[in-house]
């Protein structure tokens, strides 16, 4: 570090190249790649146009396919895998997970983001920075922060209040940095509340650093940075891509005329250093798999098993029946879509389809049905599949989003299958009531007015490079599904919680919803979805029994009630007292997957902390529980409870009384709130219940303007005096629990 030069200094916090850290003596150059399920390395460095000119890498299923595996240990065996192919190929850094919200289900980026829960999508992203990190490979959690669109995101500000920002777009990312500490954290290009994600100390460096205790460094996404000084200023180490020699002379010129304190620089190249160290010493560390092994696409195959999502099955339709003729229509059968287009995108090693994957285990008759291309008449394509449908026992009708529909970069407008597939659905159901509908898209789709006109379906998302063969299994029984719905589907697009503040009025998007996103809207409102988050059947049934709940955990029994082995997502959810602050009806503050065998029973456990009974209060600027009865609850769905049982948590230590202090606190103080009640007990007009209540939001200070009680002034400040007295308060408290 000393030897270094100013200059030097200075192009060290900006990229060498599109994909690579800037080096300097001593200081290796690292080489980062997208992420984040799959190794996306360009040939010959590459640039950002190059999207689809990367080395062949196992394509994973993309984050809305893992999401709803539910399950944190397969996801961190995905990330060993990553891990172990970006070190084949030289990568320090791949970056990923991206932990955002899934604020509406319009967002074109939805398929990489886990959930519309911050619970959730936290487990998942701290599974996937264990799993890669632990192959010596670093992280780069994204994008921080409040990046829940895709229209206008290099300049929307997200205008979020505070209490929804530490309640529903913070919390992933606080549970990766504190639990895993990802070697880097990339800021969003958005401005949130005004300020540039990239410029903003409060969220860089007063919450992520000083709260969260983060020890990594802070990249910009590709691009974020406009003004180079300000962002190192508010904690941004690292501008990609680089070189960019305005950034390195404005940053040379402020240390310079004192704008900037060398100090902070300091700190920005010493983050680099240290990635760098890391780097290199991860890749010196032994031979990884590389992509291409059998055993990632194993993996991959696995995955994808548990990312689908059993959505119906009437009559028990699935599996399949292998006795009866089976005719596969659509597509997205023969041309699987694996993942979405942006950076994310990856040069899969190799793809399953699912009609050969079905057709190797049971003779087909195949019909594409429509066409991935626009131009083609539908009509033809759909007489074709009726026939089919006629001809056929059962009918695996495979249909979705289109790749150009969902992107990086652009937002959706509508929750639509194209209408040709809406239609070959109804036809198709008319001619052979035994269908099942598979659906391949990255974000939900809606489901409407077909549903009710077939008896099963199956929610596939983009399942990645083995989901043709993960298909077969489910549906012909060789795995059970077990796939959970990470986000709610909907029944219109007019019923999104943020409906009508999304994406915005080009310049700020205002998150008018608050803390009710997804389910937390449905529920609390009673608006009925078409299929809650939580929700997914398997080819068996489960049932549960013996709740027990404390503020410190509960414990609950599953039985496997069915004839077949599979998994089970145990889902807690927290309902919390509603005579206080706004508060969702129920959240999700635990969750376990579990196998089991017909019959075989298992006590699932779950340890709860404060801050799953607590809200962020926000003139407290901390976590508060209320106090009060909350409900600790079992649900099959975040709509569907199966076993609660009540818990009662005492209320927060009482804080200090000022002047500025309500009325009402007044009145809740084990010492001021006897001698306030018996004084207005005095006043003997007969309605003193009402009179106080009255008065009960007003702060003291005010009260004491209104003519007559001023002259209490004095009084008042005993009273005061004597309630934050630790002694007399700490006797008042004994006297009432008494
Ligand atoms: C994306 C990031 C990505 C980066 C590098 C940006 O446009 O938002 O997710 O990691 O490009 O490709």
């Amino acid at each position: 570090m000393q030897a270094l030069t100013l200059e030097q200094k200075a192009a060290l916090v900006v990229g060498a190249s599109f994909w690579s850290t800037a080096s300097a003596e001593g200081i290796p150059s690292v080489v980062v790649t997208d992420g984040p399920h799959g190794v996306r390395l360009q040939r010959g460095g590459g640039d950002a146009l190059g999207i689809g000119d990367s080395v062949p890498a196992t394509c994973f299923p993309p984050a809305a396919g893992l999401a709803s595996s539910w399950n944190p240990a397969l996801v961190e065996r995905v990330g060993v895998a990553l891990g172990d192919e970006s070190r084949a190929e030289g990568v320090g850094v791949l970056l990923g997970p991206g932990v955002n919200i899934k604020r509406s289900p319009l967002c074109g980026r939805n398929f990489e983001y886990f959930s519309e829960d911050p619970l959730l999508s936290g487990e998942l992203g701290a599974a996937w920075v264990r799993g890669v990190q632990s192959r010596g490979v670093g992280a780069s959690l994204k994008h921080f922060a409040a990046n829940n669109q895709e229209t206008n995101r290099m300049t929307v500000s997200a205008e979020v209040d505070e209490r929804t920002l530490r309640e529903i777009y913070l919390p992933a990312f606080e549970r990766v940095v504190t639990g895993e500490q990802p070697w880097t954290v990339m800021c969003s290009y958005n401005r949130i509340n005004g300020v540039a994600a990239a410029e903003n100390r409060w969220l860089l460096t007063d919450v992520l650093r000083d709260e969260w205790g983060f020890r990594g460094l802070v990249v910009s996404d590709w691009g974020a940075v406009e003004h180079r000084v300000p962002a190192l200023k508010a904690g941004l180490d690292l501008e990609m891509p680089g070189p960019q020699s305005d950034s390195t002379a404005a940053v040379v010129a402020a240390v310079r005329s004192g704008e900037l304190d060398l100090a902070v620089l300091d700190a920005a190249v010493r983050r680099v250093q240290h990635l760098a160290e890391r780097a290199w010493t991860g890749s010196s560390t032994g031979g990884p798999a590389s992509a291409g092994s059998a055993g990632h696409h194993a993996l991959a195959r696995e995955a994808a098993t548990e990312s689908m999502v059993l959505l119906r099955n009437e009559g028990g339709l699935l599996p399949i029946d292998t006795a009866q003729a089976i005719g596969v229509i659509g597509e997205f059968a023969r041309t699987p879509r694996i993942q979405g287009a942006g950076s994310s995108q990856v040069t899969a090693t190799r793809v399953d389809s699912a009609l050969d994957a079905i057709s190797s285990i049971s003779p087909v008759e195949f019909a594409p049905g429509y066409s991935l291309d626009p131009r083609v008449a539908p009509e033809p394509l759909i007489a074709e599949a009726v026939s089919v449908a006629r001809r056929s026992g059962t009918v695996l009708l495979f249909v979705g989003l289109p790749a150009r529909d969902e992107s990086e970069g652009y937002d959706r407008t509508h929750l639509d299958l194209p209408d040709a597939q809406v239609r070959l659905i109804a036809e198709v159901a008319a001619a052979n009531p035994r269908t099942v509908v598979i659906l391949t898209n990255g974000g939900v789709v809606s489901l409407e007015p077909w549903h009710d006109s077939v008896p099963a379906i199956v929610e596939s998302w983009l399942l990645g490079q083995a989901g043709g063969s993960a298909l077969a299994d489910v549906l012909f029984g060789r795995v059970a599904p077990s796939g959970r719905l990470a986000e709610s589907i909907p029944l219109r697009l007019q019923d999104t919680p943020a409906f009508l503040n999304f994406p915005g009025d080009g310049d700020t998007v205002r998150y008018g919803e608050g803390i009710f996103v997804g389910y937390r809207y449905y529920e609390t409102v009673d608006r009925p979805v078409r299929y809650p988050f939580g929700h997914g059947l398997t080819y068996t049934t489960f049932a549960y029994s013996d709740l027990v709940a404390t503020p410190k955990g509960a414990s609950v029994t599953v039985t496997n009630t069915g004839s077949r082995a599979g998994a089970d997502v145990v889902q807690l959810y927290i309902s919390a007292p509603t005579d206080g602050v706004p508060v969702p009806r129920r959240e999700l503050r635990g969750f376990e997957k579990i196998s089991l065998e017909p019959s075989e029973a298992i006590r699932v456990h779950f340890e709860l902390e404060n801050r799953a009974f607590s809200h962020w209060d926000v003139s407290r600027k901390a976590w508060v529980v209320a106090g009060g009865r909350y409900s600790v609850e079992i649900g099959r769905s975040a709509h569907d409870i199966v076993a609660s049982q009540t818990v009662e948590l005492a209320p927060p230590r009482v804080g200090r009384l000022t002047l500025d202090s309500r009325v009402s606190d007044f009145l809740g103080h084990p010492v001021t709130g006897p001698i306030l009640a018996r004084a207005a007990s005095g006043v003997d007009d007969g309605d003193n219940a009402n009179l106080l209540e009255m008065v009960a939001s007003m702060p003291m200070r005010r009260l004491m303007r209104f003519p007559g009680v001023g002259d209490s002034f004095k009084r008042v400040g005993v009273l005061i005096a004597l309630a934050n007295n630790p002694v007399v308060r700490g006797v008042a408290s004994l006297l009432r629990r008494r």
